[in-house]
């Protein structure tokens, strides 16, 4: 059996910086409440025009990946692409990365996990690889949520909350034993599938449907529904049922972690893990305040950050855990 690392990391976000500030311009809220309660500064919306789509962000954090993994895009052996906001209801993502990346006719895999999407699509990679069926997978986490979130006040308690964004990893077939990824954990409950949900335009949804149904446009199902304080509740419970379970099976503790990497969803809930598990800001993560939740790009965002700050080494354990919309939550044990 072989393992697999991660051999590259690139991120990238939209130039146009939206501040807490300017989305108190479109609708009741302001700069204190979102600080308070999600740590948020501020985020990246795509600006018209400017040639950012959820597949194009991917690409440009893919290309940074690759080059950092000394390899050509040739060698990409399968593409897995992580999102919620896809540029089409179909095809996916993955088949416009191989188009743009002009890679031969390599596979393109979507997987649609949502905040759990990056460590389910790592998950993918990591098994394709452990097998030999793969040596190079190309994984990306991409989102575009400022195309499709309610900006007036009716959708405040969502809207302040996203960003857009992308980032990618190279992961190979590790050479050296023990080095790479340990292990992926990855679980749902759909019970709770509308708990967090964007219900149509879908099948069951769809468009003249939607017009026919709210004629007054007051209960739109084509903006995002987010039951925050369940969402909340239900997610610092399953990120530590997750980390812990992840650290157990590989006869590890939380005084090994040398870098936890959390899904970027709210400050706060980091807050709560870090305080739960007694980490110190060193061993902890957060870029939420500049970028919102990003929901598939935000882990490999910050660990593409975090890598580039130097913060993490060779030799150390570096836990992600992700929470979100299914629900779906994961985690990934690594030897850096
Ligand atoms: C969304 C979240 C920040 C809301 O915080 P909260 O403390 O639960 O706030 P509530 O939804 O109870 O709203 C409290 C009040 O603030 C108001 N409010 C909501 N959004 C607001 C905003 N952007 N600005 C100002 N006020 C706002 C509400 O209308 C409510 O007012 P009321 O008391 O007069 O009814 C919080 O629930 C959360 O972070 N949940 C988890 C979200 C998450 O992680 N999602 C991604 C999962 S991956």
């Amino acid at each position: 059996m072989y393992q697999s690392k991660i051999a590259g990391l690139g991120s990238y976000v939209p130039e146009n910086v939206v501040t807490n500030d300017d989305l108190a311009k479109l609708m009741d809220t302001n700069d204190e409440w979102i600080q308070e309660r999600t740590g948020i500064k501020e985020r990246r919306h795509i600006k018209k025009g400017d040639g950012n789509t959820t597949a194009t962000m991917g690409v440009k954090a893919a290309k940074i990946a690759i080059e950092r993994a000394g390899i050509s895009k040739d060698d990409i052996d399968l593409i897995v692409f992580a999102t919620l906001s896809p540029d089409y209801y179909f095809p996916g993502g993955g088949v416009q990365v191989q188009d743009m990346l002009d890679i031969n006719t390599c596979p393109a895999l979507d997987v649609r996990n949502q905040c759990s999407g990056f460590i389910y699509a790592l998950s993918v990679a990591d098994q394709y690889i452990k097998t030999g069926m793969y040596q190079n997978v190309l994984v990306i986490g991409s989102e575009n949520h400022s195309g499709g979130l309610d900006f007036t006040t009716r959708g405040r308690g969502v809207s302040v909350i996203f960003g857009d964004g992308a980032g990618a990893a190279v992961v190979t077939r590790s050479d050296h034993n023990g080095q790479g990824i340990l292990s992926t954990h990855l679980h749902s409950e759909g019970k709770h599938a509308l708990e967090l949900s964007l219900k149509g335009p879908s099948t069951l949804h769809w468009v003249p449907e939607i017009i026919a149904e709210n004629p007054q446009g007051d209960d739109i199902p084509y903006y995002p529904y987010m039951n925050g304080q369940f969402v909340f509740k239900n997610a610092v419970v399953r990120f530590s049922e997750v980390i812990m379970e992840g650290l157990q099976a590989n006869g590890l503790d939380v005084k090994d972690i040398d870098m936890l990497i959390p899904h970027q969803a709210n400050l706060r809930i980091s807050q709560f893990i870090q305080q739960k598990f007694k980490l110190s800001d060193d061993q902890v993560y957060n870029n939420i305040q500049k970028y919102g939740n990003t929901t598939a790009a935000s882990i490999p965002i910050a660990l593409t950050e975090a890598w580039e700050n130097g913060k993490i080494k060779e030799g150390d354990t570096v836990v992600l855990a992700a929470f979100g919309s299914g629900f779906t939550w994961a985690s990934a044990i690594m030897k850096w």
